[in-house]
């Protein structure tokens, strides 16, 4: 737990403090520090009752719940227990008799920028539709659904129709490969899939069915009846007889209205896999009941939202940002929201100021890998850059997936946000469900590169690696020591590894988030200092090194060894670097260079493209201490680029240090 972070260095000291003007607190729903303080004391105070307030008041119960939080079995924390209720209802029916109903929900814009409106009650009558599909193919209450689908309408609705029956999904990326699909298939013992024959991203048309028929094909998948296949475009794809039903056949005579199931408020809602420190990604298990209300809350809490907001979240429906601030909190909030489903740089690096200009985006949430690549397309080229939009809806930005350094703060802070809007710089992980640490728009006043303060009922901490509290201005390890409602629930199928990885026995119950933290001296804001695991984060992609590792040497033909380790790079936040031994001699020059492809190629078949190295170093060895340990903290110099000042001492053979540091 003690490695260094890789997090992109910054050059910019930014010391100063941007306060919300006195407008925005006046207007704010959490308004100043006052306001927020005196939610944190609620929280303080009678701890249950705040939670127990809060779901009371922001989700509908069919079956309201008398028990708040159970802690009888912790970790297994249960949260609003005997409590029953349907997420599907909570996001859609709710709205329904309201003057919300007939707001629009989802403005979708298309890759060739073709845009779609559909109401909340448009949205309700697709969705029980869809899950009157499912429910004719037999999928029903407490099966797994595995969703491989673009960036589209279509991709919520698979996702809220899931939930309306009570079927737990399983979202999947479409950046993962075929194997990647398949083993996810199984841990989770999915019974259907939903997909789509293409998905359309800068003008390309990228098959998605045909990984699924691959990921079948590669056997232990039995469980998987029925493949239902959304016609993205028109181009066809295979269909197996029996198998596989196009969107067209199964909703066809289907009614749009469909009683949504009453579920526990711990039935599992979702499962979704993320990386790990080990080879195997786990499935991170949410709850309904606590997901939700924090989903919703936050929503409101974080963006300030009002009803008149076009909120837009760039997230994928594949990542967690993409499941609570896409799929479930801006439609359980009754809010308008953008779903967008090309890429930032098509048909050029001007589509988000375009996009938020053209359906006047008044909050903005995006990644920090997605802003400095922008910044870059914007100094190349004046056409692209934000001033060239009208970006005067803009109230309020957002950050996540990554550090933000102080540099794309202000470049962010001032280009779009025209020196008015505060940026919500959001710390979370997929297993918090939603933001644990950040700024409140009307309330905190913001300091760049700072996530600043956990929201109220959050108790996070920086401790050392035996649990005891580190003084503000010293680093250490960020946890939480309380439970909160949308937290895991467990690892599906493996509650052992639930409890090892996230509550270990020296930490003293608390939960162990993987980020190293620091708090400030002056004001105690918190500063991720990036994860203190094998994880690494690249473009706001969470990836294992040592599933990375396994990929590389399950290339048995021709690969002996490998270590994978980060290094920062200044636009995906941290880099790919992989060290290899082959089973053969050290290539060098033009063969070096056409391994180096065939390996990137081959990891891009094992995981997915997202995970490719994007440096591979060929050793004859590797530097091993005498006990045989791969010493990473040397390889991660080596990948920088510095000179080896660590002592190499217990190193068997120091010499390879120079020649992996020769190769590239
Ligand atoms: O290292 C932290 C980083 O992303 C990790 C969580 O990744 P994932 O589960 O994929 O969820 C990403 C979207 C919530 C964290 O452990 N991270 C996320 N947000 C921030 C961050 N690091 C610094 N600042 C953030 N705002």
């Amino acid at each position: 737990m003690s490695t260094p972070s890789n997090a992109i260095e910054s050059n910019l000291v930014e010391n100063r403090v941007f306060p919300p003007s006195d407008a925005v607190v006046k207007a704010a729903r959490v308004s100043g520090m006052a306001g927020y303080e005196a939610l944190c004391a609620e929280a303080d105070r009678d701890f249950e009752g705040f939670w127990a307030r809060l779901a009371r008041e922001h989700l509908q119960w069919n079956k309201p719940f008398t028990q708040t939080l159970d802690e009888s079995n912790a970790p297994f924390f249960r949260w609003f227990g005997d409590g029953e209720l349907n997420a599907s209802a909570n996001c859609l029916d709710r709205h329904i008799g309201t003057p919300t109903e007939n707001k629009t929900a989802i403005i979708f814009e298309a890759d060739d920028g073709a845009v779609t409106r559909i109401t909340y009650k448009e949205l309700l009558g697709r969705v029980s539709q869809f899950a009157n599909a499912l429910l004719s193919c037999g999928v029903g209450k407490g099966d797994r659904v595995l969703i491989y689908m673009p960036m589209t309408i279509e991709g919520v609705i698979a996702m809220q129709a899931c939930a309306r029956i009570g079927a737990t999904h399983s979202v999947v990326f479409g950046g993962f490969s075929a194997k990647a699909v398949q083993e996810r298939i199984i841990d989770a013992g999915a019974v259907a899939v939903v997909t789509a024959n293409y998905q359309l991203r800068g003008g390309k048309e990228l098959p998605l069915k045909a990984i699924i028929d691959e990921a079948l094909a590669m056997g232990g998948c039995d469980t998987i009846h029925n493949v239902l296949v959304y016609e993205r475009t028109k181009t066809a794809c295979n269909m197996v007889a029996g198998r596989d039903k196009t969107f067209t056949e199964v909703l066809a005579g289907q009614s749009t209205e469909c009683a949504p199931v009453a579920v526990g408020a711990e039935h599992p809602l979702f499962i979704l896999y993320t990386s790990g420190s080990t080879g195997k990604p786990k499935g991170v298990q949410h709850s309904t009941g606590g997901y939700l209300l924090w989903a919703k809350l936050t929503m409101e809490w974080t963006f300030d939202l009002r009803p008149e907001d076009i909120f837009w979240c760039t997230a994928d429906i594949g990542w967690i940002t993409g499941h609570t601030y896409v799929a479930y909190g801006p439609l359980a909030a009754g809010a308008t929201q953008i779903i967008f489903e090309g890429v930032p740089t098509f048909p050029n690096a001007g589509r988000f100021w375009q996009m938020i200009e053209r359906h006047k985006c008044s909050i903005f949430y995006t990644a920090p890998t997605a802003i400095r690549s922008l910044i870059k397309a914007a100094e190349g080229d004046e056409a692209v850059h934000p001033a060239r939009s009208d970006l005067s809806s803009l109230r309020i930005l957002g950050s996540v997936g990554e550090p933000i350094n102080p540099e794309a703060w202000m470049w962010y802070y001032k280009n779009v946000g025209g020196e008015r809007c505060p940026i919500v710089d959001t710390f979370w992980q997929t297993e918090t469900g939603g933001h644990v640490i950040t700024p409140l728009p009307g309330a905190t006043p913001l300091v760049p590169g700072s996530c600043t303060l956990p929201l109220p009922g959050i108790t996070t901490a920086i401790v050392d690696e035996s649990g005891q509290d580190m003084p503000n201005g010293a680093g250490g390890i960020l946890v939480i020591k309380r439970p909160w409602p949308s937290m895991i629930r467990t690892i599906w199928n493996d509650p052992e590894r639930f409890k090892k990885s996230y509550f270990p026995d020296e930490l003293k119950g608390y939960y162990l988030a993987g980020d190293g933290a620091v708090r400030s001296a002056d004001r105690g804001y918190f500063r991720i200092t990036g994860r203190i695991d094998d994880v690494l984060n690249v473009s706001g992609h969470r990836m294992g090194t040592m599933e990375i590792e396994s990929a590389l040497v399950a290339k048995t033909d021709l690969v002996a060894e490998a270590a994978v380790v980060g290094r920062p790079d200044d636009v995906t936040g941290e880099a790919i670097c992989a060290f290899v031994v082959l089973k053969r001699a050290r290539p060098t020059g033009d063969e070096a260079k056409a391994i180096a492809t065939e390996l990137r190629n081959w990891v891009a078949k094992e995981i997915g493209p997202i995970a490719k190295p994007k440096d591979i170093r060929f050793g004859d060895n590797l530097p091993k201490t005498r006990s045989g340990k791969i010493m990473r903290r040397l390889l991660r110099s080596i990948a920088k680029g510095e000179q080896i000042t660590q002592d190499t001492s217990t190193l068997e053979n120091p010499a390879i240090l120079d020649q992996l540091a020769q190769t590239n």
